[in-house]
């Protein structure tokens, strides 16, 4: 059997011969890994804004670039896990089309804090102003670093435009009259105005086109309904 002839084409010259075992692996590994990702350029459920994602207006896009600035990501995940415990936290799981206009994404991947991808409109503006100054005025245990400097950094004079301008070369669609009114929607803005209006949205336009989803739904089986009790 030890003897036995085998030609070239055999699993033991694969197995006998590392350097050419991990060219095999490392071909295999990268053609499964391709079938798995290159669909997802072509998948509308990836590349087109879910309902309700518009691309950020000015002072949220110079609020964003804020939260990146000052590393919240390094502490605040923006995905919510498709697991049950996570969605009765946070609301409903996110999805990669939520992301479409994210650039970077900031999905993250430590969670000191808690997931911030539901987060608007959970608190008020005050809240925010209040936690973002000193969080343990807000949350007593509270570990999160304080930003005061925020409300006293102006963002007039920022480039905005070129920011949008940049952001419209990678596919999001802002038109020049929303690139032209930018610099006039952030005149007079603090950083810390910024921060909280991007807080404020997340989350907050899939919520609202799911519900209105729902609603439209619940009236269209309603109106069937009383269609078919008046046909009884
Ligand atoms: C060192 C880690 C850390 C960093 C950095 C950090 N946070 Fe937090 N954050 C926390 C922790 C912990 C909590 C929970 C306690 C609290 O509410 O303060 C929290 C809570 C929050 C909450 C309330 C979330 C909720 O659902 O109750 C918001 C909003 C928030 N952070 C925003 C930010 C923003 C914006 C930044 C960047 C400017 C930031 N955080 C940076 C740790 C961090």
């Amino acid at each position: 059997m030890a003897n036995k002839q085998h030609g070239f084409f055999s699993h033991q010259t694969l197995e006998k011969n590392i350097g050419v075992m991990i060219i095999a692996s490392i071909l295999v590994v990268s053609f499964a890994g391709l079938v798995q990702i290159i669909p997802l350029f072509f998948q509308h459920s990836t590349t087109q804004a879910a309902l309700g994602i518009e691309p950020y207006g000015a002072l949220r896009l110079m609020g964003r670039d804020v939260y990146i600035r000052e590393g919240c990501v390094g502490c605040h995940s923006q995905q919510v896990r498709m697991l049950q415990a996570e969605v009765q936290r946070y609301g409903s799981y996110s999805e990669a089309a939520e992301s479409v206009y994210d650039h970077p994404f900031l999905w993250g991947s430590k969670r000191t804090g808690p997931d911030l991808a539901r987060v608007g409109e959970r608190y008020s503006d005050i809240w925010h102003r209040i936690h973002l100054r000193d969080p343990r005025v807000a949350v007593p245990e509270s570990n999160m670093p304080a930003y005061p400097w925020l409300q006293h950094a102006k963002l007039d004079g920022q480039n905005v435009q070129d920011r949008m301008r940049a952001l419209r070369k990678l596919g999001v669609p802002y038109s020049d009259a929303d690139i032209a009114a930018a610099p006039q929607a952030i005149a007079g803005k603090t950083e810390e105005d910024a921060l909280v209006a991007y807080l404020q949205g997340l989350g907050v336009g899939v919520r609202q086109a799911r519900q209105a989803q729902a609603e439209q739904a619940r009236q269209a089986s309603a109106t069937a309904g009383q269609g078919a009790a008046q046909g009884n």
